[in-house]
């Protein structure tokens, strides 16, 4: 069987003193947890992280690295700094990053491949917006950003990787897809994926994200192609995080 990955984006929110709390929240209920657990928390606070989890069954990550090794380049970070931290996983791709930031998917493969590079694992996200759903194209668009990363990293590289799916259109929300809407998402991009390597195929976990909460993820979880979640909100608050990471 697959494991069952759930991670927490905590996108640009926290502080020191609220972090500690939510971080001996989540550290206090992950032994009834069976899935595995991360947090990618904002890089100012990753020491923080990593001094609090570091020993516990949660690991930490990052939300977004350079492309680039090193350089000219203000106001970046890139992954062998992630690496100073010890983080295990890193969001790549991220809906927020495209859309607000300009990422492009030749830009997000080469962060992906700078991921690996590095030896993190990329957590890669992809999926339409509600205009693309509406069109009928959201296999094309998420079959394209997935091919920006195929066509550079290879398949192979998906057996260090986990792809998230999030349906721009579900994320901050509170209007999630239902699970027959990502079971077929899902069914989708293991296909493609099967179709180049059926052993990595099987082994890869794909997550949801889109407005996943403690009273939706189990139905979510329960499809065959979730392999778990990127959770935003409800990352936030540590008895709602760790009833997702239950539920998975
Ligand atoms: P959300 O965000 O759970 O707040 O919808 C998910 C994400 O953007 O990763």
């Amino acid at each position: 069987m697959r494991r069952k990955f759930v991670a927490g984006n905590w996108k640009m929110h926290g502080n020191l003193v609220d972090n500690d709390a939510l971080l001996t929240g989540i550290l206090a209920g992950i032994g009834e947890v069976r899935a595995e657990v991360a947090v990618c928390v904002p890089f100012p606070y990753l020491a923080q992280a990593k001094a609090k989890l570091a020993g516990s069954k949660v690991a930490w990550g990052a939300q977004n690295l350079s492309q680039h090794a090193k350089g000219a380049y203000t106001g970046e970070v890139s992954a062998l700094m992630l690496n100073d931290f010890e983080c295990k996983y890193v969001i790549v791709g991220h809906s927020e990053r495209r859309a607000l930031y300009g990422e492009s998917d030749a830009i997000v493969a080469e962060k992906y491949a700078a991921a690996q590079t590095a030896g993190l694992v990329p957590i890669l996200c992809v999926g339409e917006t509600l205009e693309e759903r509406e069109a009928g194209i959201t296999e094309q668009v998420v079959g394209r950003q997935l091919d920006a990363v195929l066509n550079k990293s290879g398949v192979i590289s998906f057996a260090n990787a986990v792809i998230a799916y999030e349906p721009v259109w579900a994320i901050g929300t509170g209007k999630t897809a239902t699970p027959e809407q990502a079971q077929a998402v899902h069914a989708f991009i293991r296909a493609k994926i099967r179709a180049l390597d059926a052993e990595v195929a099987e082994h890869l976990v794909i997550q949801y994200g889109g407005s996943v909460k403690a009273s939706n993820a189990a139905e979510l979880f329960a499809q065959p192609d979730i392999d778990g979640g990127l959770i935003g909100g409800a990352s936030l608050n540590a008895e709602e995080f760790l009833a997702i990471c239950r539920a998975a």
